[in-house]
């Protein structure tokens, strides 16, 4: 019997995360997210990650990705008009392209490290250009999530407002065998490059089902404006035959740990939009119960994701790529662990054609 979702599916023994959907739990690298997000930054996340992997964690100090981003800056005047993309996932792809493996073993961390420190400078380099200014070099001795919402909004961010990057980033750095890791994975289950599998995995993520959905969850908000307005335009979009963005999950059964997190995180921000979001998904949960009594579809990351990153002053077109900039240490993780504990993946398919 064909499975097209692969539902259930194990393909991977894996030390990297643990997703358990019915009680809601998410554990990376040993530890509940909501203790990793409350007692690291992304670089301790990607760090930990990473030697969940299988790299050595000594080669991995703060200085490294401090270094990897300032080697990225000598990039952009390779990429020629990737950065004029309308789509800054489409621009992330191909600057990606443009990084050149290291030969050899060797290649699989100094790849990462390479990828990882270059996302968060092409995506900020690709809002200022979006927004009609130059790129912003940059500074190395600053924490990924200061330096990535510096590039991005030519100024340092509040203390506040890091902080809360900084949650989000390490919040959603690794989710099991997301569709875009899986990805990933089977491009290194070739025996490919890191580099390959990071492009591979930007395509994956791009897509509304996964990584794109939190610009529409903002879109969603604005169009309802005011809480008792929610359950009649939720409704109507039910009506429409359209899903509820930043509602429901493949794995979740409950709702998504990484929310409740992220709700958390935002609170010091003061943002307008928090309580017209939790009004929204109160309602949104109610008219989902209704209509789909068999299938629990509560909130997932994507949800508080977008008011999350709309706080700190990111626009909504950078939302799905700064997922990217997270996620890639996560990818890079499991492209390390595929590389020396996995087997070629290679599934089967089910003929329904016409027989010659
Ligand atoms: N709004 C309305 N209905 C939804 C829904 C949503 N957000 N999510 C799932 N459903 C419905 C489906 O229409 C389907 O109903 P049906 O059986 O009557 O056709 C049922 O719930 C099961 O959905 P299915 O498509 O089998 O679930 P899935 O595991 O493939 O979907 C998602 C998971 C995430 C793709 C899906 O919940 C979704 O599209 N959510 C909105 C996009 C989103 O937030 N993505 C970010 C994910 S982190």
């Amino acid at each position: 019997m064909t499975n097209p979702g692969l539902e259930g599916v194990v393909v991977a023994d894996t030390q990297i995360s643990e997703v358990d959907g019915e009680r809601g739990r998410l554990v990376i690298a040993g530890s509940d997210v909501e203790q990793l997000a409350a007692s690291t930054g992304f670089e301790g996340a990607a760090r930990l990650v990473l030697a969940a992997g299988g790299a050595d964690p000594a080669a991995l100090g703060d200085a490294a990705f401090g270094a990897a981003r300032a080697a990225a800056w000598e990039l952009l005047p390779r990429l020629g008009d990737a950065l004029d993309h309308p789509d800054a996932m489409d621009a992330l792809r191909t600057a990606l392209g443009h990084l050149r493996p290291a030969a050899g073993d060797a290649g699989g961390p100094a790849d990462a490290v390479a990828a990882i420190g270059a996302a968060p400078v092409v995506v900020a380099a690709w809002s200022r250009r979006r927004a009609g200014g130059e790129p912003v070099a940059p500074d190395p001795a600053l924490g990924h999530a200061a330096d990535y919402l510096r590039m991005t909004l030519g100024r340092a961010g509040d203390a506040s407002c890091v902080r809360a990057l900084d949650a989000y980033l390490v919040t959603v750095i690794d989710h099991a065998m997301s569709a875009s890791t899986f990805t990933a994975r089977v491009i290194a289950s070739t025996a490919s490059d890191l580099i390959s599998a990071m492009v591979g995995a930007v395509g994956a993520l791009k897509g509304p089902l996964h990584g794109g959905a939190p610009g529409p969850v903002l879109d969603m908000l604005d169009a309802i404006g005011a809480p008792d307005r929610a359950e009649a335009w939720l409704l109507g979009e039910l009506a429409a035959g359209r899903r509820i963005m930043g509602m429901g999950h493949r794995v979740y059964r409950v709702r998504d740990p990484r929310a409740a997190v992220l709700e958390e995180a935002v609170r010091p921000l003061a943002s307008p939009r928090l309580a017209l979001a939790r009004a929204i998904e109160r309602a949104a949960a109610k008219v989902l119960l209704e209509r789909k009594p068999d299938r629990p579809l509560a909130a997932n990351v994507e949800f508080y994701t977008a008011v999350l990153l709309d706080a700190v002053g990111l626009p909504r077109e950078q939302f799905s790529a700064t997922f990217a900039v997270s996620r890639i240490a996560g990818w890079s993780a499991h492209v390390l662990e595929q590389r020396r504990t996995g087997r070629l993946i290679r599934p089967a398919s089910h003929y329904t054609g016409r027989m010659p």
